[in-house]
């Protein structure tokens, strides 16, 4: 037996818990789930918002049939077609083949690229509304959150914003599903890694599409994105962090990531920890690239401002792990960090130099000398990595004041 979870009498909650999959994107760790959110509004007009995940459409038509019986689907409202979200629009337009499909001009070249023609299509563009009888649906352009068709829907008078990727997060809905049920400080670890992971890269275009709709004036009760909790107690709280990351706001503490064969590159990593301690730092993470997936540690870097990056050579360049850690903080254009540099060279150098390199690339402010060891670190380098760890501390402790 379903039973239904309603968000208002005739909008409901349709989504799925996806448990089995081990990688999203086949790149990043759901060790906690993720939940693949859709919805359903019962007006006069039966419309659908988004679907889900090829792998768990019998779920989710089952889901919708518990509501509407044998009444028809009218609308299918695709906010979103990267395929967690547009993995069971065939099989929808196949169990209600008179089903008109909303979207803007470029969903439905992304439709039909990725599936097959579903005429009817009803093409909307920005802030046209769509009656369904007694409630009316308002439509917001909002490119490249996450990619170039997303678009969200607002219900006009019941203020649910259905958001797309926008405030969503890892991490399944285990029986919670609004955010006044479930424990917060979990999801926001699991919100702002994918943020970091999936959104991160296009910050500038989070925060036009939260001007347009607060520009807009909507009154939002209730943000209900694809992925994550429904916030409906507190909606501000996760407008409010979504604001944060996409302007690269940070908060004191230090990042410790490296790369090391043979525990040099790792010694300086934990004396510079202990330095900062010392100069009392206490959120301090340190982080072997080889060990720990790039998704967490991403996830940390957009968290924390001083960022210390250490790294062995490898054959004349930068170790392997660590490179993985450089280009994804490249690729999402992260802003805003203050960065250290160590690590050690033996038959060659390489490691330390990347690293150099990468900061002349983001722009990022470098505090103190570099510090490269000769095949490990003795007197004069644990002196250096004194004035690093001095450097990193004065300037977090002088932003604080
Ligand atoms: Fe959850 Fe961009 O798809």
């Amino acid at each position: 037996m379903i039973r239904t979870v309603n968000i208002t009498d005739s909008i409901h909650y349709i989504g799925v818990n996806d448990r089995e999959t081990h990688l999203f994107e086949s790149l990043w760790p759901l060790d906690k789930g993720v939940a693949y959110n859709a919805y359903l509004i019962n007006d006069e007009k039966v419309a659908v918002i988004d679907t889900v995940k090829n792998t768990k459409m019998e779920d989710f038509l089952e889901k919708i049939q518990s509501i509407i019986g044998d009444k028809p689907v009218d609308y299918l409202i695709i906010n979103h077609m990267e395929p967690d979200h547009s993995g069971a629009i065939t099989a929808m337009k196949d169990k209600y083949p008179n089903l008109t499909i909303v979207g803007n001009k470029k969903t439905f070249t992304f439709l039909e690229n990725f599936y097959r023609p579903m005429k009817p299509y009803l093409i909307i563009d920005e802030g046209d509304t769509l009656n369904l009888g007694s409630l009316e649906l308002q439509f917001f352009m909002t490119p490249m959150v996450h990619w170039p068709e997303t678009m969200m829907t607002y219900v006009k008078g019941e203020g649910v914003l259905f958001a797309g990727d926008a405030f969503g997060g890892f991490g399944s809905l285990d029986g919670g599903i609004f955010d006044d049920e479930i424990n917060l400080e979990f999801y926001t670890d699991e919100i702002r890694r994918y943020y970091s992971n999936i959104v991160g890269k296009y910050g500038a275009m989070v925060q036009k599409a939260l001007k347009k709709l607060l520009g807009a004036g909507l009154e939002i009760k209730v943000i209900a994105a694809t992925h994550g909790p429904v916030w409906r107690t507190n909606p501000d709280h996760i407008i409010s962090l979504y604001d944060q990351w996409s302007k690269y706001e940070s908060e004191e503490g230090v990042v410790i990531v490296y790369g090391s064969m043979y525990g040099n590159t790792q010694k300086m990593a934990d004396y510079l920890a202990r330095r900062l301690a010392d100069q009392g730092i206490t959120n301090i993470r340190i982080y072997d690239a080889s060990k720990t997936h790039v998704s967490y540690i991403i996830s940390d870097i957009w968290r924390f401002k001083g960022i210390i990056l250490g790294s062995c050579a490898y054959n004349t360049g930068l170790f392997p792990s660590m490179e993985t850690v450089v280009n994804k903080i490249e690729n999402s254009q992260l802003k805003n960090r203050y960065l250290g540099i160590f690590g050690t060279a033996s038959w060659s150098g390489g490691g330390v130099s990347s690293l150099g390199k990468f900061a002349e690339r983001m722009k990022w402010e470098v505090l103190a000398k570099p510090v490269e060891a000769n095949s490990s670190p003795k007197e004069d380098d644990f002196n250096q990595l004194d004035a690093l760890a001095e450097a990193m501390a004065t300037q977090l402790k002088g932003q604080e004041a």
